[in-house]
């Protein structure tokens, strides 16, 4: 099988992209990825070097870009990762969230229904629920659970998502949705809470956590959602939402102080700082459908996730240094300079 992968020089999509790599020996794999601030060729350097990997650079919101590569590869499977992921960003600059999110997922549903699909993806999140309450450990997010979005990235990412089932309806796509808790893992962008940590506790520079660090993520290590999206696209049903997420609720300052522990770094570099905007309280995913029909479940406890990844950032150094060294200096002046 021929599967377009878009958005795999970022985090999730390239880990993805090795998965399949190792895991499905007689299948190729195509990269669509215009290589935004967020996307890395050093995080598919490997992949490069494998006879059934091929890398495209380009929009998905670039209509003529998306058909010609369709016609030329008529990949049998699509799954979109590409995205504006950083919901900060999202806060500073709406309109690519919206551009790229929603019109780059219309432009790539429009290219199914011209030039055919055997099952087209779409990497959703769990922020498309909103939050829950912290005096609610009893709550979970089911794929029942009403839409109730927060910031301009998750309104995006829902919009998204409504625009797949809609094609799924009205044009009887064959498509699927995955809504995925947090992931932490190798080759995660330093702007986000995990790497951002690591790589600076590392230079024993100051760690700032938001508002009082309360807020609670469901962690998910990366390689479990690969293999999550893997078995949906292939064998999940048509038309359906499966939740992705681990039961592993961490607070942010849990996370932080996990972290330094492991890093051997003192809690004095903790730095409470003005809270996000509209900052989510807490996400918790019920896997319960994933698990019962496809028999999936979470592989790597946090502690061990963590242990690892940590690792890999300090075996690693040289690509986040490369990244640190960049324009991404610039946005954190920006982001974080009057905090
Ligand atoms: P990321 O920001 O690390 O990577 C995004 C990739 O998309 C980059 O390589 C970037 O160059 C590419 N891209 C951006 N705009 C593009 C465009 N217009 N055309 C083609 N490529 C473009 O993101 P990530 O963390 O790997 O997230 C991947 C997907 O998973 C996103 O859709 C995100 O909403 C979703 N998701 C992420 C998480 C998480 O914890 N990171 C959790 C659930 C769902
Ligand atoms: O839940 C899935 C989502 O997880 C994905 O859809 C998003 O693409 C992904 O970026 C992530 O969103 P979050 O906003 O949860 O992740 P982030 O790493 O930005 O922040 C995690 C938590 O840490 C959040 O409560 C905000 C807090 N935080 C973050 C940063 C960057 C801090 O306290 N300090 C920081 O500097």
């Amino acid at each position: 099988m021929k599967i377009l992968v878009t958005g795999g020089a970022g985090f999730i999509g390239g880990n993805f992209i090795y998965h399949e790599l190792a895991n499905h020996p007689e299948d190729q794999v195509i990269c669509l990825d215009a290589l935004t601030y967020a996307g890395n060729l050093e995080t598919l350097a490997q992949a490069m070097e494998n006879p059934r990997f091929r890398f495209v650079k380009g929009d998905i919101a670039d209509r003529k870009a998306v058909f010609d590569l369709f016609e030329a590869e008529k990949p049998d499977i699509v799954v979109n990762f590409a995205a504006e992921s950083h919901v900060d960003r999202s806060v500073t600059d709406p309109e690519v969230f919206l551009r790229t999110n929603v019109l780059g997922t219309q432009v790539l549903m429009d290219a199914c229904r011209k030039f055919g699909i055997g099952r087209y993806h779409q990497v959703s999140t769990d922020e498309v629920y909103g939050d829950l309450p912290l005096d609610r450990p009893d709550l979970f997010f089911t794929e029942e659970t009403p839409l109730h979005t927060s910031s301009p990235y998750s309104a995006s990412k829902a919009s998204a998502d409504l625009v797949v089932l809609a094609y799924a309806r009205t044009f009887r796509l064959p498509v699927s949705i995955t809504r995925c808790s947090n992931n932490y893992g190798p080759y995660h962008f330093p702007e986000k809470l995990i790497p951002l940590m690591i790589t600076r506790a590392l230079k024993d520079q100051s760690l700032p956590v938001y508002g009082k660090g309360e807020n609670v993520r469901d962690w998910l290590y990366v390689e479990d959602h690969c293999a999550a999206i893997d078995l949906v696209m292939r064998r999940g049903r048509e038309g359906e939402v499966y939740n992705v997420g681990g039961h592993n609720e961490r607070s942010n300052l849990q996370v932080v102080k996990t972290i330094l522990k492991e890093l051997g770094k003192p809690e004095s570099l903790i730095t409470f700082v003005t809270d996000r905007p509209g900052h989510d309280m807490r996400y918790a995913i019920d896997p319960a459908k994933i698990h019962r029909e496809l028999g999936w479940l979470p592989r790597t406890p946090f502690e061990e996730g963590i242990r690892d990844t940590v690792k890999w950032y300090l075996d690693n150094r040289s690509w986040w240094e490369h990244i640190l060294a960049g324009e991404y200096q610039a946005y954190y002046e920006k982001m974080y300079g009057g905090r």
